[in-house]
């Protein structure tokens, strides 16, 4: 497996494996991989086949993270990553620093971002305001590093997964976009590096976004029910957790997030809250 963290090695790489014919498949991450990670790049090396290549970035981009949130503390383990990684059959990884993906540093010398208009202003853009921005501007920049014929992203972060399909058709990026699905513990929490931040007792109440995503399973088996109603009712059982703040909770269409008024099986749902301090986020469709 090769390492590379120098963005002028990465393009000329990306460049040989394009003339070579080479099939490239990119799974982008912050690192602190975890299981679910791990199915991203098994989807991948299915993806890439026997003669393509896996390509894992690892990057914790400093553009999404707002100037309150937990980019200090966000967990850090390269030397893990690149023994997983290894393990996994990845063939390169690409660990840029932040001198090199932003020279002169993200507000100073770097001007150009990619921006999704509208669907980067609500439900975690509306909580996060410069999140999406950050997101869509750092993976234009790995796909024009690496040159990926396919990308592999994670369900989880339905909203992202959106946006840089919405992103890849307006701009043209000539990838194909596969998502992949959540992977959960038994208990039903998704799979996140943040899960690490929860005390034992803030990891037990972490359930209650899996059980709610159950309850409205539930509630729309046998007809339509008010997106209001439904959202209440969430917010009750969120708010039963004693350590437990409820962000917001959303049913829209699952292709373009338009917001729903009554909701139906077939209708996405998402939510976040926050467990303690950390903030979760989780989705599926009803
Ligand atoms: O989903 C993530 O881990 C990040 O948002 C991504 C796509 C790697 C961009 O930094």
């Amino acid at each position: 497996m090769r390492v590379i963290a120098d963005i002028h090695k990465m393009q000329s790489q990306a460049g040989r494996w394009l003339r070579q014919g080479i099939r490239v498949v990119l799974v982008p991450t912050m690192g602190c991989l975890h299981a679910g990670h791990l199915s991203l790049i098994q989807r991948a090396r299915r993806e890439a086949g026997r003669k393509g290549v896996v390509v894992v970035s690892i990057y914790v981009n400093p553009t999404q993270f707002g100037p309150k949130e937990d980019f200090d503390r966000y967990p850090r383990d390269l030397k893990a990553d690149l023994a997983l990684c290894r393990k996994a059959g990845v063939s390169t990884v690409f660990a840029p620093t932040d001198q090199a993906m932003y020279p002169g540093g993200s507000k100073e010398r770097f001007d150009t971002y990619v921006v999704a208009a509208h669907l980067s202003q609500i439900m975690e853009g509306h909580s996060r305001p410069t999140h999406f921005q950050g997101v869509t501007t750092v993976v234009a920049k790995l796909f024009n590093l690496v040159r990926p014929v396919v990308a592999v992203f994670g369900a989880k972060d339905w909203q992202q997964a959106v946006i840089l399909k919405r992103m890849v058709a307006d701009l043209n990026f000539p990838v194909q976009m596969i998502i992949s699905p959540i992977v959960r513990e038994p208990d039903g929490l998704a799979l996140s590096s943040r899960n690490r931040y929860l005390s034992p007792g803030q990891r037990g109440q972490a359930t209650v976004l899996w059980r709610s995503l159950q309850h409205a399973r539930k509630r729309v088996r046998h007809g339509g029910v008010g997106a209001a109603r439904l959202r209440s009712e969430v917010g009750q059982l969120v708010h039963e957790q004693p350590d437990a703040r409820l962000d917001y909770v959303e049913f829209f269409d699952g292709e373009t997030l338009v917001p729903v008024k009554t909701v139906h099986r077939g209708t996405h749902m998402a939510l976040a809250a926050f467990v303690g301090r950390t903030r979760l986020i989780d989705n599926g469709r009803l």
